[in-house]
């Protein structure tokens, strides 16, 4: 059995987790700096790093003891090393290292995206997995697809060429006044809205495997805003993305707009998934990410692709260390051992064997 200690502070969740064999959690702590980032509608990359230093003894401490296991316990010390912001990164990079030094423990250094994969592993439906597998990555910053062969074995099938779908929500809830982060809020709000109230037009319905959502995001913007105005010195007030609602059009339904924005965005990411399952040979399709939390999209996924499909449990969706800590089992049995000149990689992709 090994055991494995997680670390993650690659954006605004501080997180610290033990693992038993990547399968069994016995820790998962995680500190949220929403409520410090929400006044600023996003995160502000300074206000995160220090705040990281701030908690992540306690957060680690915290995993622990709720595990109640001690440094002899711990086989080795799993760290996010990217993709993410690069201040962040640094915070929980150097912790781990500095507890692998005087733990003398192996360090791991983790691929976050790699890290949401692996929070699949962390539910008994991961008794039925059989390679290849279809991934898609649904997060603040990444959106693709992605074949998985075997442990360790990625193969990029598409990908966003612009925003990633989180990032399309956080930006449309920040347009309507909702609370950050939107993809939550918008989940919410829809619940009360009408679907078909708007018909934003379904991005790139080829056959390519690639996704877009900066379209859909300009076409909300478009239905919701009032005609732009021209200020005293002929240039048009620019008002979006504001924190401010008086952009909005009087008498528009938020939750109608929520609700029609959230079906094309989701009917786009099953038609590309829908595509790549029939054309890949995958034995069923698996979703992770924070926006694999999303209602509409976990019902139409199931309604509308042929293949067995899973999600993460709810709460590991979103970014958490026991995800990084699974990851980190799958590494050390494979044999990876990383140098204490482990460095972070803010800009990683994710690459296969
Ligand atoms: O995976 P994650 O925690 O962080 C990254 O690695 O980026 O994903 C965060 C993203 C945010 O954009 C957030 O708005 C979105 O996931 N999200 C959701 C939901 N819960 C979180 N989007 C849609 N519906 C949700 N229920
Ligand atoms: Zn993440």
């Amino acid at each position: 059995m090994t055991t494995i200690l997680g670390i993650e502070s690659s954006c605004d969740e501080t997180a610290a987790a033990v693992v038993y064999d990547g399968r069994r959690i016995g820790s998962s702590v995680v500190a949220s700096q929403i409520a410090l980032h929400s006044q600023y509608g996003g995160v502000f990359p300074e206000v995160a790093a220090r705040a990281h230093i701030e908690t992540i003894s306690a957060v680690v401490e915290q995993a622990l003891d709720d595990a109640q296991v001690t440094a002899s316990d711990i086989d080795a010390v799993a760290v996010t090393r990217g993709p993410g912001l690069s201040g962040s990164l640094l915070v929980g990079v150097n912790f781990a290292k500095g507890l692998a030094l005087g733990w003398d423990k192996p360090l791991l250094g983790i691929d976050h995206i790699e890290g949401h994969i692996y929070s699949l592993w962390l539910s008994d439906a991961a008794d039925s997995y059989r390679f290849p597998l279809l991934i898609l990555i649904v997060s603040g910053g990444h959106t693709e697809l992605i074949l998985m062969r075997g442990h360790g074995q990625y193969q990029q099938l598409g990908r966003t060429l612009d925003d990633a779908a989180g990032e399309a929500f956080d930006k449309v809830g920040r347009l309507l006044g909702l609370p950050y982060p939107g993809g939550p809020a918008i989940d919410r709000a829809a619940r009360e809205g009408n679907p078909t109230a708007f018909a934003f037009a379904r991005a790139l319905p080829d056959d390519s495997l690639n996704f877009s959502f900066s379209g859909l995001k300009t076409a909300v913007l478009r239905a919701v805003q009032t005609p732009p105005q021209i200020a005293a010195n002929g240039k048009r007030v620019k008002n979006t993305e504001s924190m401010d609602v008086s952009h909005l059009r009087a008498g528009m339904s938020i939750p109608d707009v929520a609700a029609s924005f959230q079906a094309a965005a989701v009917d786009h990411l099953v038609a590309k998934t829908a595509r790549a399952a029939a054309a890949c040979g995958a034995t069923a399709i698996l979703l992770a990410g924070g926006v694999s939390a999303n209602g509409r999209l976990r019902e139409a996924m199931q309604h509308h692709t042929r293949l067995p499909v899973y999600f993460p449990p709810l709460a590991l969706c979103t970014d958490n260390a026991a995800m990084i800590a699974a990851a980190g089992h799958y590494r050390y049995v494979a044999g990876q051992r990383d140098s204490w000149a482990l460095d972070v990689q803010p800009m990683a992709a994710l690459t296969g064997d």
